[in-house]
């Protein structure tokens, strides 16, 4: 790919997409425009390190919406397209299935759409150069017992609303290749956890939870396993797949790094005795609850990752032990950045309870 390309990043307010954006900026070349709709989820407060750059762009818009995808595809004439704006966490999935929908599935076609008309109006070599990486999810794969991986044949079985809208949006995408050659390329990536990440997720919600005195709630008995990669890791991989990946393949991206939720919870509350300890002096440990577990809660997700290893040289550079102290120094010194969201966007009660 060319040294200063147009990238379009669809979701760069979010999580995933603001470690990208900062990344594409801080660390390449190339001209970014963020297409974001500003849901709860979206910040553009995460950007702040990179958004006087002239080669960044912010045009908030909502991928559902047909026309303005188009107008801004044909406007900006993007180089690629970095799929990441998604409704993202399973438990608001559960409580109100059809904002997933709209945007997982609604939005990945209409910008399937937008991007191929786009591309078939281009000279032959930048069609043949356009690239569109849709990002999703390991939770496509659904539910692993203790034993084995997800490989990238791994067949699909999703098994909430949430991984359901992602699976089905993975398909339309598969299905832009086949039938219209729309030069695509996938992840599947497993959970990341690192700054910035809205504190409705295990990691940050907990972390938060604890400096607040408040209860540390564990669903069932804790036993669930995730497979953790710090975000920045995955945006790294991102880029990875962009720029040397094949068209019409997918890569599992992951941290090698299984963990139960207690594990999770017992590293957040032994890291934060020892940088900030509680004032009564006991263990941040005797916060935890154990509630009432997710209805169709996944037992395990773990990724086998050889193919982008072998095929592209990436492998991640934090363990889970750089990752987690790193995390929750981000947390204690940028309480400019979390403290509007626990006070006026989401203090950390219970979602997804049937
Ligand atoms: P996030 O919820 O933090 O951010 C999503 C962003 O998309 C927000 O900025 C939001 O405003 C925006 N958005 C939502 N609906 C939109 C719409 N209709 N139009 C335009 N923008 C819209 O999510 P994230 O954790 O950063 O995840 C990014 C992507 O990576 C998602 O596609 C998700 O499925 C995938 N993914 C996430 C993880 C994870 O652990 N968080 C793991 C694997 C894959
Ligand atoms: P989450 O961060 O929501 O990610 P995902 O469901 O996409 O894996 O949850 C990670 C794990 O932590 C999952 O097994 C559910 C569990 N969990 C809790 O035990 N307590 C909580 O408060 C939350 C939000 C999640």
């Amino acid at each position: 790919m060319q040294k200063t390309a147009k990238i379009l990043v669809t979701g760069g307010a979010g999580f995933i997409g603001s470690a990208l954006t900062r990344y594409l900026i801080q660390e390449t070349s190339h001209h970014v425009l963020n297409v974001d709709a500003l849901t709860y989820a979206g910040n553009l407060t995460s950007l702040r390190e990179v958004e006087a750059d002239p080669r960044y762009t912010f045009k908030q818009a909502d991928i559902a919406n047909t026309s303005a995808v188009e107008d801004i595809i044909t406007t900006w004439k993007p180089d690629a397209i970095m799929h990441l704006a998604a409704e993202s966490h399973v438990d608001r999935s559960i409580d109100g299935p059809a904002a997933f929908v709209q945007t997982n599935v609604v939005g990945t076609f209409n910008l399937l759409q937008a991007a191929n008309a786009y591309r078939k109006s281009l000279p032959p070599a930048q069609q043949e150069a356009f690239r569109f990486l849709h990002i999703s999810t390991d939770e496509v794969y659904g539910s692993l017992g203790p034993e084995g991986y997800f490989y990238e044949d791994t067949p699909y079985a999703p098994r909430s609303p949430y991984s359901a809208s992602k699976a089905a949006s993975d398909h339309f995408v598969q299905a832009w290749w086949h039938t219209y050659g729309l030069p695509v390329l996938m992840t599947n990536c497993s959970n990341n956890y690192g700054p910035y990440h809205f504190p409705e997720k295990l990691i940050p919600l907990v972390l938060l939870n604890a400096l607040h005195e408040k209860s540390l709630p564990v669903y069932g008995k804790g036993e669930n396993i995730r497979d953790w990669l710090y975000v920045e890791d995955h945006a790294k991989a991102l880029y990875r797949v962009l720029s040397q990946g094949v068209p019409g393949e997918k890569y599992n991206v992951g941290g090698n790094c299984e963990r139960t939720n207690l594990e999770v919870v017992h590293t957040i509350c032994d890291l934060l005795d020892r940088k900030r300890p509680r004032k009564n002096g006991t263990s941040y440990r005797d916060l935890i609850t154990f509630v009432e577990d997710r209805p169709g809660h996944d037992h395990r997700y773990a990724i086998d990752a050889a193919k982008i290893r072998d095929q592209l040289g990436w492998e991640p550079a934090h363990t889970f032990e750089t990752g987690m102290h790193a995390t929750v120094d981000w947390y204690l010194q940028n309480d400019w950045w979390w403290k509007p969201i626990r006070e006026q966007k989401y203090a950390g009660e219970r979602l997804g309870h049937t």
